[in-house]
């Protein structure tokens, strides 16, 4: 059994990694700023998994936020995959949010 943060938690592929973390016997702790995922999905996820889980609302990009985080679940992995989907048109608002999430390494 690991902890286990997952970075973009309420987001599709966050959501369904989630749940196979949860029912393979992981302890998961979900980051997401809701930007574009639902806490509807981890409540699901908690429904299909029967397990526990807490959804932390912030931004990675978020330094103190990320070092609360970190220092409260203390994980042994992160999987990240809070991000934007779409790129186009918006190559430099994701140069800067790459940037910004280099505070996640
Ligand atoms: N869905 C696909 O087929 C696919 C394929 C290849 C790569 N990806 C990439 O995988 C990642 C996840 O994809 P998805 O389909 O689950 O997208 P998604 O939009 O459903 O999930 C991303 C989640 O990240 C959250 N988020 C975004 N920026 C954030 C930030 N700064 N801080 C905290 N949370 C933030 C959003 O609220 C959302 O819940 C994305 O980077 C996407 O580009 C997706």
């Amino acid at each position: 059994m690991r902890r286990i943060l997952v970075t973009g938690g309420a987001g599709y592929i966050g959501s369904h990694t989630i749940l196979e973390l949860l029912l393979a016997g992981h302890e998961v702790l979900a980051v997401d700023n809701l930007s574009n995922g639902h806490a509807e999905a981890i409540h699901s996820v908690k429904r299909l998994s029967n397990c526990q889980l807490k959804l932390e609302v912030g931004d990675v990009r978020d330094r103190q936020f990320l070092d609360r985080v970190f220092s409260d679940f203390a994980p042994d992995a992160v999987i990240h995959f809070a991000g934007l989907k779409a790129v186009e048109g918006r190559a430099e608002g994701c140069r800067g949010e790459c940037r910004k999430s280099d505070g996640l390494l």
